[in-house]
């Protein structure tokens, strides 16, 4: 793998996995977030982790402070200009996005790789805000970074088999089962999960069952980790909306891709899940009350 220094997009719930598993691979990390507080919340929530995996003897504490010590954060964009691979994790925002990814092609070096973390929108249209529209992939990871196995590497028309390449490594680098992924929306995971989590709250909306009983229905009876109430609390309902309405847009007529009523409503209401303290369910902190 020639990818050494990785810049990191973003600090969030998904930033701060990448910016993680990318150091723990051996990288050099540096993550841009705008916002300080978000930065710092986001190092402490890696410093959690790698102490969670110290405590379970899954890594040694050399180890994570080695990796602890290859992330360096930053507020400016420029600090990115020499990285090997850009990931981006910022909020689920297609012009945002471009406008990030317009930047950087202005700004990093012409051997630079770009990826997004998009969990839906297309990476061809990054790609052509970026103005290098073969250096750009999807690395779609998933929540949470640290113990999901998959990644997912999403190869547009224009992207270089040199790149793609790359960026398989990467995510192998990474820990990761790289799966490689058409420009379409939701890629393989999400085009079957997200249907899946809206329909089960038209379920709900109808009266037909519970958050509860449908956990368990798909807990027990499918031996899913965790049903579609749970996991859409732990993903995030404005991100799951975001998702939604990115494809509604563009395809009007797929029912499936209809947003119901009641995950808008949740939103509205600042109920978004675990970040929030209460979704579907009620949380304290990474688990459920
Ligand atoms: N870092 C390090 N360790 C962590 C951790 C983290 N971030 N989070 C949890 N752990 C550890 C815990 O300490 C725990 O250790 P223990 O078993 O020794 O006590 C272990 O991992 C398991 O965690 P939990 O006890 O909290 O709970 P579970 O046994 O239920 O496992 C889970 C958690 C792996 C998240 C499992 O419930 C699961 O696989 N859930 C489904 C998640 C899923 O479907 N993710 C995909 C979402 S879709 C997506 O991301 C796409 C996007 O585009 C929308």
């Amino acid at each position: 793998m020639t990818v050494q220094k990785v810049g990191v997009v973003g600090c969030g719930l998904m930033g701060h996995g990448i910016a993680q598993v990318a150091a723990q691979a051996g990288c050099q990390v540096t993550v841009l977030e705008a916002d300080a507080g978000a930065l710092e919340k986001g190092l402490g929530r890696i410093s959690k982790s790698l102490g969670k995996l110290v405590q379970k003897e899954k890594i040694s504490q050399a180890d994570a402070d080695k990796t602890f010590g290859n992330i360096t954060g930053t507020g400016e964009v420029k600090d990115l200009a020499d990285c090997d691979l850009v990931v981006e994790a910022i909020v689920e925002n297609l012009d945002v996005k471009n406008t990030l990814f317009k930047d950087l092609g202005a700004l990093c070096k012409a051997e630079t790789i770009f990826a997004s973390n998009t969990s839906s929108f297309p990476v061809s249209e990054m790609g052509a805000a970026s103005g290098r529209p073969e250096r750009m992939v999807g690395l779609h990871f998933f929540n949470p970074v640290q113990l999901m196995k998959l990644v997912e590497v999403v190869r547009t028309p224009t992207t270089s088999d040199e790149v793609f390449a790359e960026a398989k490594a990467f995510g192998e680098a990474c820990g990761k089962v790289p799966v490689a992924a058409s420009d379409t929306p939701g890629f393989v995971v999400n085009r079957l999960l997200v249907p899946y989590l809206a329909e089960a709250i038209r379920m709900v909306e109808r009266g037909d069952s519970t958050p509860a009983d449908v956990d368990a229905g798909m807990t027990l009876g499918c031996g899913y980790p965790m049903g579609p109430f749970t996991l859409l609390d732990y993903v995030g309902l404005d991100t799951t909306m975001f998702i939604l309405e990115g494809w509604v847009e563009k395809y009007p007529n797929e029912s499936l891709f209809e947003v119901p009523a009641l995950l808008r409503q949740k939103v509205q209401e600042g109920k978004l899940g675990r970040k929030t303290g209460e979704g579907f369910f009620k949380w304290e902190g990474d688990k459920r009350a």
